[in-house]
Protein backbone atom coordinates (compact mmCIF):
# COMPACT_ATOMS: atom_id res chain seq x y z
CA UNK A 1 0.00 0.00 0.00
CA UNK A 2 1.24 3.38 -0.97
CA UNK A 3 1.19 5.55 2.35
CA UNK A 4 0.85 9.34 1.42
CA UNK A 5 2.90 12.27 3.09
CA UNK A 6 1.03 12.98 6.19
CA UNK A 7 2.26 16.04 7.11
CA UNK A 8 0.00 17.53 4.50
CA UNK A 9 -3.11 17.10 6.79
CA UNK A 10 -1.22 19.72 8.70
CA UNK A 11 -1.43 22.41 6.14
CA UNK A 12 -4.04 24.88 5.64
CA UNK A 13 -6.31 23.57 2.74
CA UNK A 14 -4.78 26.35 0.63
CA UNK A 15 -2.00 27.99 -0.45
CA UNK A 16 -2.14 31.95 0.36
CA UNK A 17 -2.56 33.37 -3.14
CA UNK A 18 -4.41 30.45 -4.37
CA UNK A 19 -6.86 31.33 -1.94
CA UNK A 20 -7.42 34.70 -3.01
CA UNK A 21 -7.46 33.88 -6.33
CA UNK A 22 -10.14 31.39 -5.56
CA UNK A 23 -12.01 34.54 -3.52
CA UNK A 24 -11.61 36.92 -6.44
CA UNK A 25 -12.44 35.12 -9.23
CA UNK A 26 -16.40 33.67 -7.21
CA UNK A 27 -16.79 37.57 -6.70
CA UNK A 28 -15.78 38.17 -10.58
CA UNK A 29 -18.46 35.57 -12.07
CA UNK A 30 -21.19 37.11 -9.36
CA UNK A 31 -20.17 40.77 -10.01
CA UNK A 32 -19.36 40.63 -13.66
CA UNK A 33 -20.17 44.35 -14.03
CA UNK A 34 -17.43 45.37 -11.52
CA UNK A 35 -13.68 46.41 -12.48
CA UNK A 36 -11.91 44.54 -10.07
CA UNK A 37 -8.58 46.28 -9.23
CA UNK A 38 -5.88 43.76 -7.83
CA UNK A 39 -3.38 44.78 -5.54
CA UNK A 40 -3.23 41.08 -3.53
CA UNK A 41 -0.58 39.08 -5.16
CA UNK A 42 2.79 40.79 -6.21
CA UNK A 43 2.56 40.41 -9.83
CA UNK A 44 4.32 43.49 -11.67
CA UNK A 45 2.37 44.91 -14.92
CA UNK A 46 4.77 46.68 -16.61
CA UNK A 47 6.71 44.75 -19.24
CA UNK A 48 9.89 43.42 -19.69
CA UNK A 49 12.97 46.19 -20.11
CA UNK A 50 13.51 46.15 -24.28
CA UNK A 51 17.45 44.97 -23.13
CA UNK A 52 15.97 41.77 -21.80
CA UNK A 53 13.30 41.45 -25.16
CA UNK A 54 16.27 41.67 -27.58
CA UNK A 55 18.58 39.43 -26.06
CA UNK A 56 15.76 36.72 -25.56
CA UNK A 57 15.12 37.43 -29.80
CA UNK A 58 18.28 37.37 -30.43
CA UNK A 59 18.57 33.43 -28.25
CA UNK A 60 15.58 32.60 -29.97
CA UNK A 61 17.18 32.83 -33.48
CA UNK A 62 20.21 31.25 -32.25
CA UNK A 63 18.29 28.27 -31.27
CA UNK A 64 16.82 28.18 -34.69
CA UNK A 65 20.42 27.85 -36.36
CA UNK A 66 22.16 24.44 -36.39
CA UNK A 67 25.68 26.07 -35.63
CA UNK A 68 24.01 27.91 -32.17
CA UNK A 69 21.16 25.75 -31.25
CA UNK A 70 21.59 24.45 -27.47
CA UNK A 71 20.40 21.41 -25.95
CA UNK A 72 20.60 20.47 -22.11
CA UNK A 73 22.37 23.70 -20.53
CA UNK A 74 24.38 23.46 -17.33
CA UNK A 75 21.92 22.37 -14.43
CA UNK A 76 22.92 25.08 -12.18
CA UNK A 77 23.14 28.06 -14.94
CA UNK A 78 25.00 28.87 -17.89
CA UNK A 79 28.34 30.55 -17.00
CA UNK A 80 27.58 34.03 -18.39
CA UNK A 81 24.92 34.58 -16.25
CA UNK A 82 27.37 33.44 -13.56
CA UNK A 83 29.34 35.72 -14.31
CA UNK A 84 26.67 39.27 -15.18
CA UNK A 85 25.05 38.19 -11.36
CA UNK A 86 28.87 38.10 -9.73
CA UNK A 87 29.52 41.33 -11.13
CA UNK A 88 26.38 43.01 -10.07
CA UNK A 89 26.86 42.07 -6.53
CA UNK A 90 30.56 43.28 -6.79
CA UNK A 91 28.51 46.73 -8.01
CA UNK A 92 27.38 47.19 -4.21
CA UNK A 93 30.77 45.37 -2.73
CA UNK A 94 29.87 42.02 -2.51
CA UNK A 95 32.44 39.47 -3.48
CA UNK A 96 30.57 36.27 -4.94
CA UNK A 97 32.31 33.10 -6.90
CA UNK A 98 30.58 32.08 -9.72
CA UNK A 99 30.18 28.65 -8.68
CA UNK A 100 28.85 30.11 -5.54
CA UNK A 101 25.39 31.00 -7.89
CA UNK A 102 23.07 28.52 -8.77
CA UNK A 103 20.36 29.63 -11.41
CA UNK A 104 17.30 28.25 -10.84
CA UNK A 105 13.35 28.95 -11.84
CA UNK A 106 12.41 31.39 -9.17
CA UNK A 107 12.78 32.09 -5.44
CA UNK A 108 10.22 30.18 -4.59
CA UNK A 109 10.81 27.07 -5.82
CA UNK A 110 14.49 27.30 -4.66
CA UNK A 111 13.33 27.91 -1.10
CA UNK A 112 11.35 25.06 -1.16
CA UNK A 113 13.75 22.51 -2.76
CA UNK A 114 15.96 23.89 -0.31
CA UNK A 115 14.40 21.51 2.55
CA UNK A 116 15.90 18.63 0.74
CA UNK A 117 19.55 19.32 2.09
CA UNK A 118 18.95 19.41 5.62
CA UNK A 119 17.50 16.76 8.36
CA UNK A 120 14.15 17.07 9.28
CA UNK A 121 14.54 16.85 13.17
CA UNK A 122 16.18 20.87 12.46
CA UNK A 123 14.19 23.46 14.29
CA UNK A 124 12.96 26.48 11.98
CA UNK A 125 12.69 29.72 12.89
CA UNK A 126 10.33 31.72 10.74
CA UNK A 127 9.36 35.18 11.24
CA UNK A 128 5.58 36.58 11.85
CA UNK A 129 4.40 37.57 9.51
CA UNK A 130 6.05 36.48 6.67
CA UNK A 131 6.15 35.22 3.04
CA UNK A 132 4.16 31.86 3.43
CA UNK A 133 6.20 29.43 1.51
CA UNK A 134 8.60 29.16 4.66
CA UNK A 135 6.28 27.79 7.00
CA UNK A 136 4.44 25.60 4.12
CA UNK A 137 7.27 23.94 2.73
CA UNK A 138 8.85 22.89 6.42
CA UNK A 139 5.29 21.65 7.65
CA UNK A 140 5.67 19.40 4.41
CA UNK A 141 8.34 17.91 5.69
CA UNK A 142 7.05 18.00 9.76
CA UNK A 143 9.44 19.85 11.15
CA UNK A 144 9.07 21.88 14.28
CA UNK A 145 8.61 25.12 14.25
CA UNK A 146 8.96 28.04 16.08
CA UNK A 147 8.27 31.99 15.57
CA UNK A 148 9.40 35.27 16.31
CA UNK A 149 7.50 37.82 16.49
CA UNK A 150 7.22 40.96 14.08
CA UNK A 151 5.80 43.86 15.56
CA UNK A 152 5.34 47.88 15.72
CA UNK A 153 7.66 47.53 18.82
CA UNK A 154 10.66 46.07 16.79
CA UNK A 155 9.73 47.67 13.47
CA UNK A 156 8.80 43.97 12.20
CA UNK A 157 12.01 43.39 12.54
CA UNK A 158 12.60 40.45 15.14
CA UNK A 159 16.00 39.75 16.46
CA UNK A 160 17.95 36.93 17.51
CA UNK A 161 17.16 35.74 21.55
CA UNK A 162 19.99 33.37 22.78
CA UNK A 163 17.41 31.83 24.86
CA UNK A 164 16.41 30.35 22.07
CA UNK A 165 17.99 27.75 20.05
CA UNK A 166 17.22 27.61 16.40
CA UNK A 167 19.27 25.11 13.53
CA UNK A 168 17.28 26.58 10.46
CA UNK A 169 16.48 30.64 10.28
CA UNK A 170 14.48 32.18 7.44
CA UNK A 171 14.91 36.60 7.50
CA UNK A 172 13.41 37.95 4.54
CA UNK A 173 15.14 41.47 3.83
CA UNK A 174 13.54 44.04 3.01
CA UNK A 175 10.52 42.26 4.38
CA UNK A 176 7.46 40.78 2.59
CA UNK A 177 5.29 41.36 3.64
CA UNK A 178 5.80 44.13 6.23
CA UNK A 179 8.89 46.48 4.05
CA UNK A 180 11.17 46.14 6.97
CA UNK A 181 15.12 46.27 6.47
CA UNK A 182 17.33 44.76 8.50
CA UNK A 183 20.29 47.30 9.02
CA UNK A 184 24.01 46.24 8.45
CA UNK A 185 24.27 46.20 12.64
CA UNK A 186 21.11 43.96 12.90
CA UNK A 187 22.48 41.25 10.15
CA UNK A 188 25.80 41.16 12.03
CA UNK A 189 23.86 39.66 15.25
CA UNK A 190 22.33 37.44 13.20
CA UNK A 191 25.11 36.02 11.05
CA UNK A 192 27.07 36.02 15.51
CA UNK A 193 23.90 34.21 15.95
CA UNK A 194 24.08 31.54 13.62
CA UNK A 195 27.70 31.08 14.12
CA UNK A 196 27.88 30.57 17.69
CA UNK A 197 24.57 27.96 16.96
CA UNK A 198 26.25 25.97 13.99
CA UNK A 199 22.73 26.99 12.30
CA UNK A 200 22.18 28.09 8.77
CA UNK A 201 20.42 31.50 7.72
CA UNK A 202 17.87 31.02 4.61
CA UNK A 203 18.46 34.93 3.51
CA UNK A 204 15.31 35.65 0.87
CA UNK A 205 16.70 38.56 -0.76
CA UNK A 206 13.97 39.13 -3.10
CA UNK A 207 13.31 42.47 -2.81
CA UNK A 208 16.45 43.36 -2.50
CA UNK A 209 16.53 45.79 -5.71
CA UNK A 210 14.04 48.27 -3.78
CA UNK A 211 16.89 49.10 -1.36
CA UNK A 212 17.39 52.61 -2.27
CA UNK A 213 19.59 53.64 1.12
CA UNK A 214 23.63 52.54 0.44
CA UNK A 215 23.69 51.92 4.04
CA UNK A 216 21.52 49.23 4.00
CA UNK A 217 22.83 45.36 2.88
CA UNK A 218 21.44 44.35 -0.19
CA UNK A 219 22.96 40.62 0.22
CA UNK A 220 23.48 38.96 3.24
CA UNK A 221 27.36 38.47 2.26
CA UNK A 222 27.35 42.23 3.36
CA UNK A 223 28.58 41.12 6.80
CA UNK A 224 31.40 39.90 7.44
CA UNK A 225 30.95 35.41 8.42
CA UNK A 226 28.11 35.05 6.73
CA UNK A 227 29.55 32.87 3.68
CA UNK A 228 30.00 30.36 7.12
CA UNK A 229 26.43 30.58 8.00
CA UNK A 230 24.70 31.94 5.31
CA UNK A 231 22.25 31.11 1.91
CA UNK A 232 20.86 33.82 -0.46
CA UNK A 233 17.82 33.29 -2.53
CA UNK A 234 17.11 35.76 -5.11
CA UNK A 235 15.15 36.41 -7.72
CA UNK A 236 14.57 38.53 -11.01
CA UNK A 237 10.40 38.66 -10.28
CA UNK A 238 10.77 42.16 -8.69
CA UNK A 239 13.71 43.46 -9.93
CA UNK A 240 13.18 42.77 -14.01
CA UNK A 241 9.23 41.98 -14.03
CA UNK A 242 10.19 38.29 -14.27
CA UNK A 243 6.90 36.75 -12.43
CA UNK A 244 6.48 35.04 -15.78
CA UNK A 245 9.51 34.62 -17.36
CA UNK A 246 10.72 33.28 -14.10
CA UNK A 247 14.30 32.91 -13.32
CA UNK A 248 16.28 33.58 -9.96
CA UNK A 249 19.13 32.57 -8.15
CA UNK A 250 21.00 31.13 -5.34
CA UNK A 251 24.00 31.53 -3.69
CA UNK A 252 25.76 28.75 -1.53
CA UNK A 253 28.68 29.53 -0.08
CA UNK A 254 31.81 27.41 -0.19
CA UNK A 255 32.37 28.35 3.22
CA UNK A 256 29.25 26.75 4.54
CA UNK A 257 30.36 23.95 6.13
CA UNK A 258 27.62 21.87 8.39
CA UNK A 259 27.89 18.08 9.61
CA UNK A 260 25.70 15.13 9.10
CA UNK A 261 24.52 13.55 12.26
CA UNK A 262 26.76 10.89 12.69
CA UNK A 263 29.20 13.67 12.26
CA UNK A 264 30.33 14.05 8.62
CA UNK A 265 31.40 17.36 7.16
CA UNK A 266 29.58 18.31 4.09
CA UNK A 267 30.06 21.36 2.10
CA UNK A 268 26.59 22.51 1.40
CA UNK A 269 27.66 24.34 -2.22
CA UNK A 270 28.04 20.64 -3.69
CA UNK A 271 24.88 18.95 -1.76
CA UNK A 272 23.17 21.91 -3.62
CA UNK A 273 24.64 21.13 -7.28
CA UNK A 274 24.36 17.42 -6.00
CA UNK A 275 20.47 18.07 -5.59
CA UNK A 276 20.22 20.55 -8.75
CA UNK A 277 22.00 18.43 -10.96
CA UNK A 278 20.01 15.27 -9.99
CA UNK A 279 16.40 16.53 -9.83
CA UNK A 280 16.56 20.10 -11.92
CA UNK A 281 17.15 20.38 -15.23
CA UNK A 282 18.09 24.10 -15.20
CA UNK A 283 16.39 27.32 -16.87
CA UNK A 284 16.19 27.85 -20.42
CA UNK A 285 18.62 28.97 -23.04
CA UNK A 286 16.51 31.66 -23.83
CA UNK A 287 15.54 33.30 -20.53
CA UNK A 288 18.97 32.82 -19.02
CA UNK A 289 19.70 35.43 -21.84
CA UNK A 290 17.15 37.67 -20.80
CA UNK A 291 18.85 37.37 -17.67
CA UNK A 292 22.06 38.76 -18.58
CA UNK A 293 20.97 41.44 -20.39
CA UNK A 294 19.44 42.55 -16.72
CA UNK A 295 22.64 42.86 -15.39
CA UNK A 296 23.79 44.82 -17.95
CA UNK A 297 24.03 48.47 -18.07
CA UNK A 298 21.22 49.37 -20.27
CA UNK A 299 19.34 46.82 -18.82
CA UNK A 300 19.82 48.17 -15.01
CA UNK A 301 19.31 51.42 -16.62
CA UNK A 302 15.50 50.16 -17.68
CA UNK A 303 14.64 47.82 -14.67
CA UNK A 304 15.44 50.74 -12.29
CA UNK A 305 13.54 52.75 -13.98
CA UNK A 306 10.78 50.37 -13.58
CA UNK A 307 11.31 50.46 -10.07
CA UNK A 308 10.84 53.92 -9.52
CA UNK A 309 7.52 53.88 -11.36
CA UNK A 310 6.66 50.98 -8.71
CA UNK A 311 7.92 53.24 -5.99
CA UNK A 312 5.88 56.18 -6.99
CA UNK A 313 2.91 53.92 -7.34
CA UNK A 314 3.86 53.48 -3.40
CA UNK A 315 4.22 57.03 -2.79
CA UNK A 316 0.77 57.53 -4.05
CA UNK A 317 -0.84 54.97 -1.89
CA UNK A 318 1.36 55.88 1.48
CA UNK A 319 0.23 59.05 0.80
CA UNK A 320 -3.91 58.42 0.40
CA UNK A 321 -3.32 56.41 3.63
CA UNK A 322 -2.00 59.36 5.87
CA UNK A 323 -4.38 61.74 4.25
CA UNK A 324 -7.39 58.96 5.66
CA UNK A 325 -5.24 58.89 8.94
CA UNK A 326 -4.82 55.23 8.47
CA UNK A 327 -1.30 53.69 10.05
CA UNK A 328 0.91 51.64 7.49
CA UNK A 329 4.30 50.45 7.32
CA UNK A 330 6.63 50.05 4.39
CA UNK A 331 6.34 51.36 1.04
CA UNK A 332 9.92 53.10 0.95
CA UNK A 333 12.76 49.87 0.44
CA UNK A 334 9.80 47.58 -0.29
CA UNK A 335 6.88 47.58 -3.44
CA UNK A 336 4.24 46.60 -0.24
CA UNK A 337 2.57 48.94 2.37
CA UNK A 338 1.74 46.83 5.58
CA UNK A 339 -1.57 48.91 6.97
CA UNK A 340 -3.66 48.45 9.85
CA UNK A 341 -7.10 47.60 9.42
CA UNK A 342 -9.29 50.23 9.74
CA UNK A 343 -11.93 50.17 12.46
CA UNK A 344 -10.81 47.34 14.25
CA UNK A 345 -11.35 45.01 11.66
CA UNK A 346 -9.97 41.44 10.74
CA UNK A 347 -7.89 40.82 8.11
CA UNK A 348 -9.97 38.59 6.50
CA UNK A 349 -12.98 40.65 7.53
CA UNK A 350 -11.55 43.57 5.74
CA UNK A 351 -10.05 41.52 2.73
CA UNK A 352 -13.78 40.68 2.28
CA UNK A 353 -15.30 44.20 3.16
CA UNK A 354 -12.46 46.23 0.62
CA UNK A 355 -13.51 43.69 -2.34
CA UNK A 356 -17.43 43.54 -1.50
CA UNK A 357 -17.73 47.06 -1.39
CA UNK A 358 -14.88 48.87 -3.41
CA UNK A 359 -13.64 45.90 -5.83
CA UNK A 360 -10.40 46.33 -4.54
CA UNK A 361 -8.53 43.15 -4.11
CA UNK A 362 -5.40 43.25 -1.23
CA UNK A 363 -3.68 40.47 0.93
CA UNK A 364 -4.88 39.93 4.34
CA UNK A 365 -1.90 40.18 6.83
CA UNK A 366 -3.46 37.09 9.00
CA UNK A 367 -2.21 34.76 5.73
CA UNK A 368 1.81 35.80 6.33
CA UNK A 369 1.09 33.98 10.65
CA UNK A 370 -0.66 35.48 13.27
CA UNK A 371 1.19 38.36 14.12
CA UNK A 372 -0.34 39.80 10.71
CA UNK A 373 -4.02 39.39 12.02
CA UNK A 374 -5.43 42.83 12.01
CA UNK A 375 -3.25 44.39 9.28
CA UNK A 376 -3.37 44.08 5.25
CA UNK A 377 -1.09 44.54 2.35
CA UNK A 378 -1.14 46.00 -0.70
CA UNK A 379 1.07 45.91 -3.98
CA UNK A 380 2.70 48.65 -5.53
CA UNK A 381 3.12 47.10 -8.63
CA UNK A 382 -0.60 47.81 -10.43
CA UNK A 383 -0.65 50.01 -13.59
CA UNK A 384 -0.32 53.82 -12.40
CA UNK A 385 -4.30 54.55 -13.20
CA UNK A 386 -5.81 51.39 -11.06
CA UNK A 387 -3.25 52.52 -8.57
CA UNK A 388 -4.67 56.23 -8.45
CA UNK A 389 -8.18 54.68 -8.84
CA UNK A 390 -8.20 52.10 -6.44
CA UNK A 391 -6.72 54.87 -3.55
CA UNK A 392 -9.28 56.76 -4.62
CA UNK A 393 -12.46 54.02 -4.10
CA UNK A 394 -10.11 53.83 -0.34
CA UNK A 395 -10.14 57.34 0.18
CA UNK A 396 -13.76 58.05 -0.17
CA UNK A 397 -15.41 54.75 0.39
CA UNK A 398 -13.54 53.90 3.59
C1 LIG B 1 3.84 37.90 -2.97
O1 LIG B 1 2.86 38.51 -3.40
O2 LIG B 1 4.07 37.75 -1.77
C2 LIG B 1 4.76 37.31 -3.97
O3 LIG B 1 4.51 37.83 -5.22
C3 LIG B 1 4.60 35.86 -4.03
C4 LIG B 1 5.80 35.23 -4.64
O4 LIG B 1 6.79 35.89 -4.93
O5 LIG B 1 5.77 34.01 -4.80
Amino acid sequence: MAFVNQNYCNLKESYLFSQIAHKVAEFSAAHPEKKIIKMGIGDVTLPLAPAVIEAMQKAVAEMGVKETFRGYGPEQGYDFLHEAIAKYYASFGVDVASDEIFISDGAKSDCGNMTDLFSNDNVILIPDPVYPVYLDTNVMCGRKIIYMQGKPENDFLPMPDDSVKADIIYLCSPNNPTGAVYTKEQLEKWVAYALKNDAVILYDAAYESFISDPSIPRSIFAVEGAKKCAIELCSLSKTAGFTGTRCGYTIVPHDLVRKTKDGQEMSLNKMWLRRQTTKFNGVPYIIQRGAEAVFSPEGQKQCREMLSFYKENARIMAEALTKKGIKFYGGTHSPYIWMQCPNGMGSWEFFDYLLEKLAVVGTPGAGFGSMGEGYFRLTAFGSRENTIEAMERIEKGL
